[in-house]
């Protein structure tokens, strides 16, 4: 009988520059996230586990793998592994403070009027941004099951999308949320905590790279992009700006991360409207909300 050697014994070297740069260049041209030359242990920490995992003995073995036809399934747990997916409930709680007093009133009127209203959280992770977009118009609106709102999540990685979708959160991370809210819109599941229905229904959770062409129709009245572009190179971070600025209706908002700024220039109409958060400036009445479902 042969025994497979113990995981110890297996090589546990980081990649090499070499291997670093090739690696480095697959994820860029996949999703536009940088590796710097230094982040070799980081890489190995990540990856390290899938090397193992597939028995692979050198990162060059692992490269020619997720560069082939047949490693398809193991580029998309390269890309999961390779993404940095930390996030909380309310992350930066001034946002949904704006949301809530300024941005969501006058879209509710709309949509009590009729119209359609379009929220899309840009690379959500696991969920839980799009989640609190939710419970603050949740708590604004009792009437929503009535009205034409939805929110989009969309993320690069898979096993993002698939967490958001469940919508099953650890009893610890739901702490983030406060109590009123938290037993308004969680009910206890197996150890942790599981968003009701009402609330679920409200999101469709997609997965999408963000440098790919978007299948949305139709604009929308708020985006969140937090922590995402940070990845990214300053002509990606520009482009991306474009698009989402493309994407917004008149008056549309547009949030970004802490560290992450819209350079306003001659060729954007986003101007700041609070802390890193942007706006286009109002058309009137408007009812075009994206047409993703
Ligand atoms: C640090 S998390 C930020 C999550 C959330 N927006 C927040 O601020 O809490 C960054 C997310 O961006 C996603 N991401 C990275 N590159 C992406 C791309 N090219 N397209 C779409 N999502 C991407 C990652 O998978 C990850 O879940």
């Amino acid at each position: 009988m042969t025994t497979l050697p113990p995981p110890s014994t297996f090589d546990h070297r980081g990649p090499s520059d070499s291997e670093l740069r090739e690696i480095a260049k697959i994820i860029y041209d996949h999703a536009g996230i940088v590796i710097a030359p230094g982040k070799g242990s980081m890489v190995q920490s990540r990856l390290g586990k899938r090397l193992r995992a597939l028995g692979l003995k050198s990162y060059t073995d692992y490269i020619a793998l997720v560069s082939s036809e047949a490693g398809k399934e193991e580029h998309r747990h390269m890309v999961s592994a390779l993404t940095t997916n930390v996030t909380h409930f309310f992350r930066e709680n001034h946002h949904f403070e704006l949301l809530r007093d300024r941005a969501l009133p006058p879209l509710l009127e709309r949509a009590r009027a009729g119209g359609r209203v379009r929220l899309w959280s840009a690379g959500s992770s696991n969920g839980q941004e799009a989640y609190s977009m939710a419970m603050t118009l949740a708590e604004l609106a009792p009437d929503l099951d009535r009205l034409d709102i939805r929110i989009l999540a969309t993320d690069i990685d898979p096993v993002m999308i698939a967490h958001g979708t469940r919508g099953y959160y650890d009893t610890a991370l739901v702490e983030a949320v406060p109590e009123a809210l938290r037993r308004k819109y969680f009910q206890p599941e197996d150890d942790g905590q599981r968003v009701i229905p009402a609330l679920r229904r409200l999101l469709a959770f997609k997965e999408l790279n963000l440098h790919d062409p978007w299948p949305m129709k139709g604009q929308f009245d708020v985006i969140f992009c937090r922590n995402v572009v940070i990845y990214f190179d300053p002509e990606a971070q520009e482009r991306l700006w474009r698009r989402f600025e493309e994407a917004l209706n008149p008056g549309g908002w547009l949030f970004v991360g802490h560290s992450e700024r819209v350079h306003q220039s001659g060729h954007s109409k986003l101007v700041s409207a609070g802390i890193t958060t942007y706006r286009l400036p109002d058309a009137g009445p408007n009812t075009g909300g994206s047409q993703w479902r």
